[in-house]
C-alpha cells in the first residue's frame, strides 16, 4: 500500500540532501568543538557554518544563534531564562492560550514555582486576543511569548503588534516559530522579537536539535547549567552532525520557500475544498494561515477514530489531541478559540509537505470521506439500535 504522509506539522522526513551534509560528520567528523586540535576545530568550523545557516533563514547575525536540544527546549530557555534574569517587580510571564505546550506547560510550570502568570484569551478566527493581551501586559511585565504559526491551525499570529504593546511596558517578547519557520519568511529584525525558537525535525531536518536566536544584548539566565559551550548559554557538548543538519535544512528552507510555499498553499486549498465538500465539513482557524496546514471537523464523527480508520486505509494524519499517560485531552488550541467540545472531538489536522502531490491530496480527500461517511452510518446505526 503507498501510504499518504499528510502530517508534516508532527515532523518532517529528513531532506537526503540534509543526510549527505551529516553522513561525514557521523562518520568521521567525531572531534569535539571545544578542543583545540585539528578534530576539535574541524567540529567547530562546521558548526559555524551550520550557525550562519540558520541566522540567514530568519535575518540574525550568527552570534545571536544558539543551539539547543529541541524546540521545546529552546521555548524552556527562553521563557525560564527571561523569568530568571528579570529584576524585581518585573517578574509577570504572559503568553496565548494557543501555546504549544513547550510555551504553555513551561509558563505553568513557573507559575508553581511563584512567578506571576497570565494567559491571553484568543479569538474565534485563531488569533490571539490583542485587547485582552494589552490589558495583561503591564510594567510589572517581564517576558510575553506568542507563537508565529499555530500547530494546530497554521493560523499566522500578530506578533509584530504584540511587540508593540510589550515595548510600550518594557517587556521582552519570546515567540515560537518553530512552525513558521521554513514555510513562511522570518524575519527577526522586522519582528523585533527579543528571542525566538526553532526546531530542526520540523525543517526536513533531524531530531533532537533546535535553536534560539537571542537579540544581541538580551538579558537571560541560563538553561541548562555546566560547560561554557554556546558563549555560555547553552551547557552541553554539541549535537554537532545535529546542528550541521539543522544548518543545511535552514539553508534548504531559504533557497526553496517561495516556490514551495506557492505550491503547497495551492495543494492545501485544494485538498481543503475537497473536503468542505463533505456533510458537516468546517475549517477551523479563519484568519490567514502558514501555506501547509488545513484543521477541519466533521460533525458527528468522532477523530481519533476517524484518525486510525484511515492510517488502515493508508492516510497519516492527526488530532490536535495530546495523549498523556493514556488520557486523550481535547485539543487546548481549539478550545481556546471557543469550539465546542464536540466539535473539538471531531476535528482532524491534514499538514501537508514537499513530498506532498496533487494525487495524494485528491486520494486523501476520497478516503477521508469515505471514512467520514462510514463512521456516521455505524454510529447512526448503533443509536438506533440501543
Ligand atoms: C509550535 C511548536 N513549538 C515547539 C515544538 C517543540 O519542538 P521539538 O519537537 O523540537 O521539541 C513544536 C513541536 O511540535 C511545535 O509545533
Amino acid at each position: 500500500m503507498g501510504r499518504i504522509y499528510l502530517d508534516h506539522n508532527a515532523t518532517t522526513p529528513l531532506d537526503p540532501r540534509v543526510l549527505d551534509a551529516m553522513l561525514p560528520i557521523l562518520r568521521d567528523g567525531f572531534g569535539n568543538p571545544s578542543s583545540l586540535h585539528w578534530f576539535g576545530q574541524q567540529a567547530r568550523a562546521a558548526v559555524d557554518t551550520a550557525r550562519e545557516q540558520v541566522a540567514a533563514l530568519i535575518g540574525a547575525s550568527p552570534g545571536e544563534i544558539v543551539f539547543t536540544g529541541s524546540g521545546t527546549e529552546a521555548d524552556n530557555t527562553a521563557l525560564r531564562g527571561a523569568a530568571a534574569a528579570a529584576r524585581e517587580p518585573r517578574r509577570k510571564v504572559v503568553y496565548s492560550t494557543i501555546e504549544h505546550h513547550a510555551v504553555m506547560n513551561t509558563a505553568k510550570a513557573l507559575a508553581e514555582e511563584g512567578v506571576p502568570v497570565e494567559a491571553a484569551r484568543t479569538r474565534a478566527d485563531g488569533r490571539v486576543d490583542l485587547d485582552d493581551l494589552r490589558a495583561r501586559v503591564d510594567d510589572r511585565t517581564a517576558v510575553v511569548a506568542v507563537m508565529l504559526a499555530n500547530n494546530e491551525t497554521g493560523v499566522v499570529e500578530p506578533v509584530a503588534e504584540v511587540v508593540r504593546i510589550a515595548r510600550e511596558r518594557g517587556a521582552l517578547v519570546h515567540c515560537d516559530a518553530v512552525q513558521a519557520a521554513g514555510k513562511i519568511p522570518v524575519d527577526v529584525r522586522a519582528l523585533d522579537v527579543d528571542t525566538l525558537a526553532l526546531s530542526g525535525h520540523k525543517i526536513y531536518g533531524p531530531k533532537g536539535v533546535g535553536a534560539l536566536y537571542i537579540k544581541r544584548g538580551t538579558r537571560l539566565k541560563a538553561f541548562v547549567r555546566g560547560g561554557s559551550q554556546e558563549r555560555n548559554r547553552r551547557a552541553g557538548t554539541e549535537n554537532v552532525a545535529g546542528i550541521v543538519g539543522l544548518g543545511r535544512a535552514a539553508e534548504l528552507a531559504r533557497d526553496d520557500m517561495g516556490a514551495e510555499s506557492a505550491r503547497l498553499s495551492g495543494l492545501r486549498d485544494r485538498l481543503e475544498s475537497q473536503l468542505l465538500a463533505t456533510p458537516g465539513a468546517q475549517r477551523n482557524g479563519e484568519a490567514p494561515r502558514v501555506p501547509n496546514t488545513a484543521n477541519v471537523s466533521f460533525s458527528g464523527v468522532e477523530a481519533e477514530s476517524l484518525v486510525m480508520a484511515l492510517d488502515l486505509a493508508g492516510v497519516a494524519v492527526s488530532t490536535g489531541a495530546a495523549c498523556a499517560a493514556g488520557a486523550v485531552e481535547p485539543s487546548h488550541v481549539l478550545r481556546a478559540m471557543g469550539l465546542p467540545l464536540e466539535r473539538v472531538q471531531a476535528s482532524l489536522r491534514f499538514s501537508l509537505g514537499r513530498g506532498t502531490t496533487a494525487e495524494d491530496v485528491d486520494a486523501a480527500a476520497k478516503l477521508v470521506a469515505e471514512a467520514v461517511d462510514k463512521q456516521r452510518k455505524s454510529s447512526r446505526a448503533y443509536a438506533s439500535k440501543s
